[in-house]
């Protein structure tokens, strides 16, 4: 507990986070299969993928609160696996709060400290900090049914940080909140992690927008398996199979026949019959069907004629919202999104437009399911 007296700033030895081949089953059925993911010291990695993929069980591996059936979880250097959960040494925030509701914002905090016998005069110092740390200095005194939901959740940070964890594990800390403070939560779990540069976080959620914004790099989960792992821009403007596009940011994918290399990462592809360029990030053969990820808001109005890229596309639907204007077109019989600014007249249903996508700006990604 000596360690403590430095205060929450304080020298933590930095720890990564390291899950290799980790499973987990429940009565039989493997819902965690086989994770392997390296997160390093410091780095604020965000596991996302849909309800039941199994980022909520791969954290409470972490936490301690499940036991793989399979495998080793690693903090720092140190074999975590057959460790008791308060021996850890994580901080863990869960969607719902989970305050203790019969205790004072400050006891709330001293929560962890008590049960790790800590000094009175650590718990001095530490309270008050944690609390200042997440803007809630002023709430010590409350209890928690006297604040609001974002209020709640950040004293639930400050009980996390209090015992000065290496590793923070929050399950859709937010989830809970509307929109507007769950803005204003995203921007201050920034700044937080700026003033503790070596608390490593894994951040869980089943929102893009939020894993985008905060996190490093980003793991995608799909049934139990990790199906991508990169830093947030590559991902998104590579990503690696059909599921991960669709996750992260909207996509559209095109059906596109008979790659060709051309020069470096380049390619051609046939579309319809049409030669379109593209990028082939992930080294796809030369001959291979595959699909053409082109973003919304990488689709542009073209004014001119024959361009390379271009292609006509008849609107289908056309959606104002506010600075942007979402169109559905239909190409040779596939529908396309597209995010544009929303400039002059809106183009009436059954018009036919000119549209240009820059070559890299889109991605070649392989057919087929994420897990094949
Ligand atoms: N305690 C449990 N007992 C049995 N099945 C569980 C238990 N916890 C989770 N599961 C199942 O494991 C799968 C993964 O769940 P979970 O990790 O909570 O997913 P996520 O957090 O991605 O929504 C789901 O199919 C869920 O029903
Ligand atoms: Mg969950």
């Amino acid at each position: 507990m000596a360690s403590l007296t430095s205060g929450l700033s304080g020298s933590v030895e930095r720890c990564g986070i390291g899950f290799e081949n980790v499973s987990v089953a429940y009565g039989g059925q493997v819902v965690l299969d086989s994770l392997s993911l390296a997160i390093k010291p410091g780095e604020i990695v965000a596991l996302i993928g849909p309800s039941g993929s199994g980022k909520t069980t791969a954290l409470r591996a972490v936490a301690g609160f499940v036991r793989p059936s399979a495998g080793r979880i690693t903090i720092g250097d140190r074999d975590v696996t057959r460790l008791a959960p308060h021996a850890r040494n994580i901080g863990m925030v869960v969607q719902n709060y989970a305050l203790f509701p019969h205790m004072r914002v400050e006891e709330n905090v001293a929560f962890g400290l008590h049960a790790r016998g800590a000094s009175a005069e650590v718990i001095r110092e530490m309270v008050p900090e944690c609390l200042r740390m997440v803007g809630m200095a002023a709430y010590a005194k409350r209890y928690p049914r006297e604040l609001s939901g974002g209020q709640q959740q950040r004293v639930a940070i400050a009980r996390a940080l209090a015992i000065r964890p290496q590793v923070l594990l929050l399950d859709e800390p937010l989830s809970a909140l509307d929109a507007q403070i769950r803005r204003a939560m995203l921007d201050e779990l920034a700044k937080l992690h700026r003033s503790l540069p070596n608390l490593t976080v894994l951040y869980v959620t089943h929102d893009q927008s939020e894993a985008l914004t905060l996190a490093n790099h980003i793991g995608i989960m799909r049934d139990g398996k990790l199906v991508a792992f990169g830093d947030a821009q590559s991902l998104y403007r590579h990503p690696p199979n059909r599921f991960a596009a669709e996750f992260l940011g909207s996509a559209n994918l095109l059906p596109v026949q008979s790659l060709a290399a051309i020069d470096g990462d380049a390619a051609r592809v046939h579309f319809c019959g049409k030669p379109l360029l593209a990028r082939n990030h992930h080294g796809l053969p030369e001959g291979s069907d595959c699909l053409l990820c082109v973003r919304p808001h990488n689709l542009r109005l073209q004014a001119g004629t024959d361009a390379d890229n271009a292609l006509s596309g008849t609107v289908v639907s056309v959606q104002w919202q506010g600075d942007v204007r979402n169109m559905v077109l239909e190409i040779e019989g596939h529908r396309l999104r597209m995010a544009c600014p929303p400039h002059g007249e809106a183009p009436a249903a059954g018009s036919v437009l000119k549209l240009h996508f820059n070559p890299a700006d889109v991605t070649l990604v392989p057919e087929g399911s994420a897990h094949g």
